[in-house]
């Protein structure tokens, strides 16, 4: 393996990254912050990058599926996986979203720092600017997500979605109680030039409140 590009620290976990791997960013910290793993949770954390959510999950207890559809990304994770301790504890698959899980594959939570930047269509055009780039609106990936991350999920299961205010907050919102499911915003974090990182959490809404 050539030498990583960058070394990036989160608590005291470290974090080597590789070209054409995400560099942990705001938008990773935050939901970081705000990922409240419990103990032998079954966690799947969609778009990997350098691992690091999938890796603090693990070490707060998850047993953890990692996916990207970016070999770069899956070799990056692995070796930080091994780097923090926790390798035995995650499983890693290259594929895109869910396609790589069996139909009754469930889980307590599915984490996703997703591409939601709008972008011309060339922007797409490489693995990093894949890990960005959600389409003219932002929100090609993020659309795809929310219509299939429901028949994934524990009953009792939720959703933590990455995403900022020019993707439409209210629209992923919207989308997801389409799906019956009800979601808010966690947390937000403003950055400069009018966008403000958006942390969705989504659950099932129960009986009651369908009625
Ligand atoms: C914004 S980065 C987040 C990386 C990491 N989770 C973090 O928080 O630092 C988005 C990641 O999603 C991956 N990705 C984008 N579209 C995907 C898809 N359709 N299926 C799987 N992974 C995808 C990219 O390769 C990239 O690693």
């Amino acid at each position: 393996m050539p030498s990583p590009n960058k070394r990036v620290y989160f608590g005291s976990c470290a974090f080597n990254v590789y070209d054409e791997v995400y560099e942990p960013a705001e938008d990773s910290f935050l939901l970081a912050e705000n990922l409240g793993v419990k103990e032998g949770e079954q966690v799947l954390d969609l778009g990997t990058g350098c691992g690091v959510l999938g890796v603090l999950a693990a070490k707060k207890g998850g047993h953890v599926v990692a996916v990207d559809f970016s070999p770069y990304a899956i070799r990056c994770a692995k070796e930080n996986s091994a780097f923090n301790g926790v390798r035995g504890k995650i499983e890693f698959l290259q594929a895109s979203l869910f396609t790589a899980l069996s139909s009754n594959a469930v889980f307590d939570l599915i984490l996703f720092n997703a591409p939601y930047l709008p972008s011309e269509e060339d922007e797409a055009a490489t693995w990093i600017g894949r890990t960005w780039a959600g389409g003219a609106s932002g929100r090609d990936v993020v659309d795809r997500f929310i219509s299939q991350a429901p028949s994934h999920l524990k009953p009792n299961g939720r959703v933590l979605l990455m995403q900022s205010t020019l993707t439409g907050v209210e629209e992923t919102i919207h989308k997801f109680s389409e799906q019956s499911f009800n979601a808010a915003v966690k947390a937000s974090q403003k950055l400069p030039f009018f966008e403000t990182l958006t942390l969705i959490e989504a659950s099932a809404a129960t009986e009651k409140e369908t009625i």
